[in-house]
């Protein structure tokens, strides 16, 4: 008998967590997680979460923000929708109990200090220091623990959805639940569910350098599209402007919202170059930091260039970020005192899984919320701090749709058992490790800042390769960890690239040297799996229409 309960999460992020909180009074939950809970980008996450607070600020100010950062990709009413839900959203996170950094004078109607980031024409981000995303993550976290509905699987990793199809059932698919491996034990169960969510993050682990934990494989994405979904939007991979630049550091990450408080982008020689390339200079859009960046480097063959707030009073610079400050003294450089050499990495994945206002995907019973989803919000290029926003306000409109959603039936019970008699034990598990460091090196290489048809087209017959090689080795030997994540990641290097391939214009975060200008018509790139049958309703047509 497999699993059952009412909602099945896969993913203990911002997203995962939310969604859960708020279905937890009146559902069965399972929530599932291939790490600790706080594995995930959440806990991560250093600048904040936007939202519209400051009395001089407005919904339409943050919505045309967001619009301009996302070069003309955005979904207008969505981008509404999330940025409207913004301030409820901070009130119920505080509720929860997150502890944001209070105003230095409430009196002035604002409880929480807002600091800025790239694109924001506004002072609207709330934070917790510089470690929102671990005050998040533990408080919603111990919430999520103490609930008596919520079964939490740690160390569980979900290996593929079950769908009617897959059974053999005849009428329209729809998902039932999936298979999930306990990496302890090694032991793959089923589990059935009405509702099946996919809050698994994001995908920048296919890139060599990333500012992303481990986890970031894009495993929503993949076993989605293998289920039939349709995905959107992929070659738009955020890099992060700013990592520190240190052998042991793997790129760990140096907030935005240092260059919101007055940190400058310099060279080796000490020249700020930021107004070259914007007027906004360092609080540009990310896509155009990380390229200037990038031009700089290439231009005068350095290996980074440097951030430096060191201007500012180092009371200042303690206070406002110690997690930072603490961390890069672990690798000998002080910031109050000295500039911190900094590179891009990935850092975001904008397409993803495409999902409606409610979190609705292609396939009836799964649903997609978080960094895995592209509802439409981010369009070209995200705006800083919009992530997390997206992640609790999704959560909330998810719960909300599952709620009033009483006509799905009861979990199956008759999900057969995952089918080990045809595989073996792996006699060569180098052949993961290898393909694995090879993918994320061509893919930095080949489809990274600045692209060319001619890079792509290297990268394809690549994957192409890997994609061969690895679904034998799938088909043949026992599933491990590893072998999942590679396999997914290989599939999302393929969207990736696909998507790149179909783009013939520069815009927002892809940018070609053979197409260099946006083009006057543009549109969303949706890729269509070959067993797709149709939106579960008419309006995830629609989704993605610019
Ligand atoms: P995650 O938090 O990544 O959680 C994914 C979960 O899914 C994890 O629990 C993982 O274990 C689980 N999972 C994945 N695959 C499987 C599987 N197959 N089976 C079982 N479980 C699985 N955004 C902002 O808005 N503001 C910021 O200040 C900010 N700073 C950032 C700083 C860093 C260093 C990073 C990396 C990101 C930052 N972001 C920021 C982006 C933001 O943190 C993420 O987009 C967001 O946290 C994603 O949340 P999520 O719930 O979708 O996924
Ligand atoms: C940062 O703090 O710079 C990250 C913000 C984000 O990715 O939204």
């Amino acid at each position: 008998m497999p699993h059952s309960y009412d909602v099945l999460i896969i993913g203990g992020g911002a997203a995962g967590l939310s969604l859960a909180l708020h279905l937890a009074e009146n559902h069965s939950i399972c929530l599932i997680s291939k790490g600790k809970l706080e594995d995930g980008s959440t806990f991560y996450a250093q600048g904040g979460i936007a939202a519209v607070l400051a009395p001089e600020d407005s919904i339409e100010s943050h919505v045309a923000d967001t619009l301009a950062a996302g070069a003309g990709l955005c979904k207008e009413q969505v981008v509404r929708e999330i940025v409207a839900g913004g301030p409820a959203a901070i009130r119920w996170l505080q509720e929860q109990g997150v502890p944001f950094t209070p105003a230095p004078d409430p009196a002035a109607g604002i409880p929480w200090h807002l600091t800025r980031e790239g694109g924001h024409s506004h002072r609207r981000v709330v934070h917790a220091a510089d470690a929102t995303g671990r005050a998040l993550e533990t408080t919603l976290e111990q919430r999520v623990r103490e609930h008596r509905n919520i079964d939490i699987r740690e160390d569980h990793i979900a290996v593929d959805l079950i769908t009617a199809r897959k059974l053999g059932d005849s009428g329209p698919d729809r998902c039932l639940g999936a298979y999930v491996l306990q990496c302890s034990d090694h032991h793959v169960d089923a589990y059935a569910a009405r509702h099946v969510v996919l809050a698994t993050g994001g995908a920048s682990k296919v890139y060599l350098y990333t500012s992303n934990p481990d986890t970031a494989t894009g495993d929503g994405i993949a076993m989605a599209w293998r289920a039939g979904c349709r995905v959107a939007n992929m070659e738009f991979n955020q890099f992060h402007p700013t990592c520190l630049y240190h052998p042991q550091a793997k790129s760990f990450l140096i907030t935005e919202a240092i260059r919101g408080e007055g940190g400058i982008l310099r060279l080796p020689d000490g020249t700020p170059f930021m107004k070259r390339f914007h007027p906004r200079g360092e609080l540009a859009p990310r896509d155009i930091v990380a390229r200037a960046i990038d031009h700089e480097m290439k231009r005068i063959g350095s290996e980074f260039v440097y951030l430096d707030i060191s201007h500012k009073p180092a009371a200042f610079i303690r206070e406002h970020f110690p997690n930072v400050h603490a961390r890069c003294l672990d690798f000998g450089y002080d910031m109050t005192k000295e500039p911190l050499p900094v590179v891009p990495a990935a850092h975001y994945t904008c397409g993803g899984i495409m999902s409606d206002a409610s979190g609705r995907t292609d396939l009836p019973g799964l649903y997609a919320i978080g960094e895995t989803a592209c509802t439409g919000l981010h369009g070209a290029n995200r705006m800083a701090s919009n992530s997390l926003l997206e992640c609790v306000v999704m959560g909330h409109k998810l719960a909300q749709y599952i709620d009033g959603e009483t006509a799905r039936g009861a979990p199956r019970e008759d999900l057969p058992a995952w089918d080990e008699s045809r595989v073996t034990d792996s006699d060569e598990e180098v052949v993961v490790t290898h393909n694995w460091h090879e993918l994320r090196r061509f893919m930095w290489d080949y489809v990274g800042i600045v692209r060319t048809t001619k890079r792509l087209r290297r990268a394809q017959s690549r994957v192409a390769l890997l994609q061969h090689e690895i679904e034998e080795y799938y088909g043949n030997f026992r599933i491990s960890h590893d072998l999942l994540e590679l396999r997914n990641l290989t599939q999302i290097a393929d969207l990736i690239v696909q998507s790149a391939m179909s783009r013939r214009e520069s815009r927002g975060l892809h940018y070609t040297l053979d197409y260099p200008e946006p083009a006057a018509e543009t549109a969303n790139t949706i890729l269509v799996p070959r067993n797709y049958q149709g939106a579960d309703d008419a309006s995830l047509s629609a989704v993605n229409a610019p």
